[in-house]
This record gives C-alpha cells, structure tokens and sequence, in this order.
C-alpha cells in the first residue's frame, strides 16, 4: 500500500503542494482534503484546523504537520502521544512576516494612521519627524518570527529588544528573559510587537497591566494570535492616551462581530490574518526533509513540546 500524504489547508496552495509533490516526492500518495483515500495509508497530515477523532480516523499516522507556524489550533490531546506534531518553519513564513512588521512599524512611527485621518477630513498638517534610531521596538517572543523580524528592524535602523521564556543572544537585540525581566523590557518599548504563541502562560498578556508598564503613548502591533489581546484594556488604553495607536493581524474571533467597535477605532489599522503567509516552495521542501529524517530516525524541525505548549 502506497503511503499517503493528507494536506487540508487553503486549497488553492494545496494545489501548488500537489504539484510540488509530484515532483520531488512521487513515492507519497499526495491528497487534497476531503479526497482522502484509504484512511490506512494515511501517514502523514498537513493542516490548518485538525479535523475531528484524527486519531481514530487514522490509525496509521506517523506526523501530523501544522501549516502555519502557530499550533494553537491543535487540541494537543487529540493527537497520539507517539505522534510528533510539527510547526512550519520554512523561509517564506519569516521574510513575510518581517515585511509585514515592518510596514506596521513604520506606518506607526512615521505617524501614516495621523495623516490617514487628517486625508479624510482635508487638513493638511506635518508632524514632527524623528529619525528610527530614536524609537526602540520591544519584540514579545524571540524565536524564529521574533528574531527575524529583530534583524529587519535593526537594519531599518530601529533599536530592538525582545523578550523571551528563556534567555536568547541576538546580535544588536538587547534581550530580556523571564517574567522578572518584562517591567524592564517594556519601560523603553516604544512600539511593542507580539510575536508569541498562544499558550496558557500567553492569553491575554496584552491587558491593561501591561499597557501601564509601557511609556505613555507606546503603539502596539498585535501579530501573534488574538486571544493575546484584552481588546476592551486596548480601547481603554487607547481613550486615555496610554497607548497612541495599535496595529492589528490577529482577533478574537476572526473576524471580529460586525459591531466590534477596533473595525471603526481611528487610532486602529486592522488586516485579516495575513501578517505572514507559508509558501509551498518552502514549506514542502521542509516538511519533505522532515519525513526524511523521521524515517531514518534523525531529529527533525519544528517539532512542538506539548509540555510547553508550543
Ligand atoms: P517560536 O519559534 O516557537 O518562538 C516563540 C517565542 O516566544 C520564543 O522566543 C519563546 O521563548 C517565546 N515564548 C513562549 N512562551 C513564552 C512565555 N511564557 N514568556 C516569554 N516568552 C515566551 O514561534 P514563531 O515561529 O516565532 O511564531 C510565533 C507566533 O507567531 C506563532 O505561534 C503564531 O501565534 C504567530 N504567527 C502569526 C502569524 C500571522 O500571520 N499573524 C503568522 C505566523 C505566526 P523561548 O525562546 O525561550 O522558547
Ligand atoms: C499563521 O498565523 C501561522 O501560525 O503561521
């Protein structure tokens, strides 16, 4: 029986994966979700959001692989203990996740929400500019996303720090470890990034307590998952002025209810969950590699500690 490979994810990428497959991976019988095929011959699965009783449904998987970087979709107990679980990490998920810091760090510091609003109503009204190098982005979380978008904003002349569970070395990064180490961190975080994953110890660290030990005016951009966030300490936030502006990828639900008042907020920029985006060139190249190393018992990338939670 030939071993098959199941992808469930956005279908038009599923298409270029297929494609992909046939080339470099013809031994792998490759399936676009709901075409599964013989559930036996399920080896290996690839996905957004894991359908119901996996385990029972496939009772030969051997890797499940998330699409994206985030794993928090995944009830982590539905998946067998023998059963590694993979977050993406391949190169085209960090250079459009840096694109996309990027542009919402500029348009904050270059002040592009102001002139959005003063556009609308005909002013015409410059504001002070100051050069990058007198505006320190703080980064939440300093893995493969953090430490990508660390390196981008270091070259665009912003200085950086970041925050981490355990203590990285970033070349020109000030970095910050622990909860005993966060009020520092975010005393001179002037933009504040969230780049972390959604975990017990994560959901809604982005509340008031946090916006307090930020200086007065900070801006935020929200690129890790929406439950990070307490949107009504963001609206509050934003009313007294603690924070000036917020930039936001992510919600709690997504969308937002129609009537969600951060849709009409002038001091908000919202995008659909497209900071950044896996590319199947990259993505199939690393997910090969992995059933590679998996079959010759080699240790593989991305693999998630279901201790930690990510
Ligand atoms: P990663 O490589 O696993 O890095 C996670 C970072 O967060 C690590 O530095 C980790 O610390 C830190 N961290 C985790 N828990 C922490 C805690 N309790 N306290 C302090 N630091 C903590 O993850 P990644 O690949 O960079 O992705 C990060 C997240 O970005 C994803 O989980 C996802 O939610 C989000 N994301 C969003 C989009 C989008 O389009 N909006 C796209 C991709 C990913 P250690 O270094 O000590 O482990
Ligand atoms: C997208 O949000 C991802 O986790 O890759």
């Amino acid at each position: 029986m030939k071993a098959s490979f199941v992808y469930k994810a956005d279908p038009a990428r599923g298409r270029e994966w297929k494609r992909l497959f046939a080339e470099r991976a013809p031994h792998l019988d490759f399936r676009l979700w709901p075409d599964i095929g013989n559930p036996e011959a399920v080896r290996y699965l690839a996905m957004w959001e894991p359908p119901d009783d996996l385990a029972e449904r496939f009772p030969n998987l051997e890797l499940v692989f998330s699409i994206g970087a985030g794993i928090d979709q995944f009830d982590l107990n539905s998946i067998p203990a023998h059963v590694p679980l993979l977050r993406m990490q391949e190169p085209g998920i960090a250079v459009t996740m840096q694109e996309y810091v990027a542009m919402a760090v500029l348009a904050l510091h270059r002040n592009l929400i102001d002139y959005i609003g003063q556009q609308r109503v005909a002013v015409w009204n410059a504001l002070r500019v100051r050069p990058a190098s007198q505006c320190c982005v703080g980064i939440l979380g300093l893995g493969q996303l953090g430490a990508a978008v660390a390196e981008r904003l270091t070259g665009l002349g912003f200085p950086c720090r970041g925050w981490s569970r355990t203590r990285r070395h970033l070349e020109g990064v000030e970095c910050f470890a622990g909860d005993g180490e966060l009020t520092t961190f975010l005393s001179q975080s002037q933009v504040l990034i969230c780049l972390l994953p959604l975990t017990d110890q994560t959901r809604g660290i982005l509340d008031a307590k946090l916006f307090a030990r930020l200086p007065h005016g900070a801006s935020l951009v929200n690129v890790g998952r929406g439950p990070h966030l307490v949107a009504q300490d963001l609206l509050a936030a934003l009313d007294s002025g603690q924070l000036s502006a917020a930039v936001l990828d992510v919600f709690d639900p997504e969308p937002p209810p129609a009537d969600h008042p951060l849709w009409h907020h002038p001091r908000v920029l919202m995008t659909p969950h497209v900071a950044s985006m896996t590319q199947p060139e990259g993505a199939v190249a690393m997910v090969l590699d992995n059933i590679v190393r998996h079959g010759e018992g080699r240790e593989m990338a991305g693999v998630v500690d279901r201790q930690r939670g990510y």
